[in-house]
């Protein structure tokens, strides 16, 4: 144990505690550059000298960053309820206000009991019709032998299922503008743990200016969308109407309200997928074997038809290979979570106010866990020989009270793309073009990953069988 230096940290100075050690890091600013160059690298890199846990400065900022399983399980899990999100999520509620992701305690409990029902497992399979018929309308639109950034299509895509499915709107046709203006507030964080606050320099080419006109544009159309839908009456049984009618003590959500829970759903709602799929394609197209396996299951149960729910279950492959895909690339690739109250852990006595941070990047490629972390082996999810993944060292969708709503919605959409794409494309990266994964709030392909839109052949029937 090391007692910390007098002038480095806030928390210290208020509250006298001992830390783990980290990682050394400049004055003023910690680790705040190291972090800041490649965030993946550093996080991995302080695990590998550290071990199990670990402390780095942000600024005055001390996070404990934690590295095993059972920690996960413990702040997710077993002391959800002395920990906030509140701290992490500085950034995403400029945008999402109070919304499901960024919000805690009763009013967040309350929230998403009121949520909940639009994501029961027989309402969201009412949604795979939308799913499979926008993917089949975008694939018409695609060209053999198109080259294009398979990053922004599934932006595209999934944003425009997510409206529709949620919100009965559809926003191809109306307004392209927004995907531009959720990565306009993503990539260009005005306020985050992680970064120096931007400068409030309202410019049309500034980061400050990028993110103020992106919430602009986002809030004008969601509001739009509010008074259109209470001027109409019209109950269509989405999220949106089920927001409109919630009453709890006679009293009914104000506009602000609902749009604070409608802007963190369609947000939190595609760009996680629209992440998921795209790697999943870039790892598919780096492994062949992998691909013509998938592509024979995929021939032997649909033989080119469009996939339903019922096929799911007889498309265990695919079933892995998203599991494996989103190990390796989990489209959430930290969370982190702040005490209510002091707690005790590793042997540390932790004051009140600590941020905690866990790292599904780090995490899901541990290797006394997953022997050979950075495999692509979708295999590894076969029940039949399943390795032993103890709880808490896979959680791509979080875990206990929070874990993600929308899971089976994501788990159902990213099955059906996926099918309903590889039956007539297998898209391959463009020869020689740079991939490199980019943290932000989600794991981004840096550049956006281009690739070449190769046509399916059929697959023979005797690659099929011995599939
Ligand atoms: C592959 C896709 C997805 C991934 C990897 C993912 C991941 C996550 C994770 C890790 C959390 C927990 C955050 C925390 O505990 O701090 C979360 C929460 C959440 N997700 Fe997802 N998500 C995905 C898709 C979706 C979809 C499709 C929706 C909605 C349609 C959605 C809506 C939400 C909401 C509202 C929360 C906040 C839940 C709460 O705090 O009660 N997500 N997601």
């Amino acid at each position: 144990m090391r007692a910390l230096g007098s002038e480095d940290s806030q928390l210290e100075t208020k509250n006298t505690a001992v830390l783990p050690p980290g990682p050394a890091g400049l004055p003023v600013v910690g680790n705040l550059l190291q972090f800041r160059r490649d965030p993946l690298a550093f996080v991995s890199g302080v695990q590998r000298s550290f071990g199990r846990v670990a402390t780095m400065r942000m600024a005055r900022l001390p996070i404990v960053m934690f590295f095993r399983p059972e920690h996960v399980r413990y702040f997710l899990v077993e002391q959800a309820r002395n920990f906030t999100s509140s701290q992490f999520n500085i950034n995403l509620r400029r945008l999402l206000g109070d919304g499901l992701l960024t919000t805690d305690g009763e009013f967040h409990r309350q929230q998403r009991r009121l949520i909940q029902p639009a994501f029961h497992k027989r309402r969201v399979e009412g949604y795979a019709g939308i799913m499979v018929q926008h993917t089949q309308e975008m694939l018409d639109a695609w060209q053999p032998g198109e080259r294009l950034d398979m990053a922004q299509a599934m932006r595209d895509l999934t944003l425009r299922i997510v409206a529709k499915s949620l919100f009965d709107v559809d926003i191809q046709q109306n307004h392209p503008e927004l995907g531009a203006s959720f990565t306009n507030v993503i990539e260009n964080p005005v306020q985050s743990p992680f970064s120096v606050r931007a400068l409030p320099i309202n410019l049309p080419f500034t980061p400050y200016g990028k993110h103020m006109q992106g919430k602009r544009t986002l809030d004008a159309y969601v509001y739009a969308l509010i008074e259109e839908r209470r001027a109409s009456g019209r109950d269509t049984g989405d999220v949106l109407s089920m927001l409109l009618a919630a009453r709890e003590d006679d009293v009914t959500m104000t506009d602000q309200q609902v749009r604070d829970q409608t802007m963190t759903l369609f947000a939190a709602g595609h760009e996680t997928t629209a992440n998921a799929l795209t790697w999943t394609f870039y790892l598919l197209s780096e492994h062949p074997a992998v691909r013509e396996k998938l592509l024979a299951e995929l021939h032997t149960v649909l033989a080119s038809r469009a996939p339903t729910v019922d096929d799911l279950p007889q498309l265990p492959y695919l079933d892995w290979v998203i599991s494996e895909s989103m190990r390796l690339y989990p489209p959430a690739w930290t969370q982190g979570r702040c005490a209510i109250e002091p707690f005790e852990l590793e042997g540390y006595h932790f004051p009140a106010k600590t941020v905690v941070m866990f790292s599904q990047w780090v995490i899901h490629r541990l290797p006394d866990i997953w022997g050979d972390p950075d495999t692509f082996r979708p295999e590894r999810w076969d029940p039949a020989h399943a390795q032993k993944v103890p709880p808490g060292a896979y959680f791509p969708f979080g875990a206990g009270p929070r874990m993600c709503i929308g899971m089976p919605f994501a788990q159902l959409e990213a099955r059906l793309l996926l099918a309903t794409i590889l039956q007539r494309y297998a898209p391959r990266l463009a020869p020689g073009y740079p991939v490199v994964p980019r943290p932000r709030v989600t794991l981004r392909p840096k550049y956006g990953i281009q690739m070449m839109l190769e046509p399916t052949i059929a697959r023979a029937p005797a690659i099929a069988a011995s599939a």
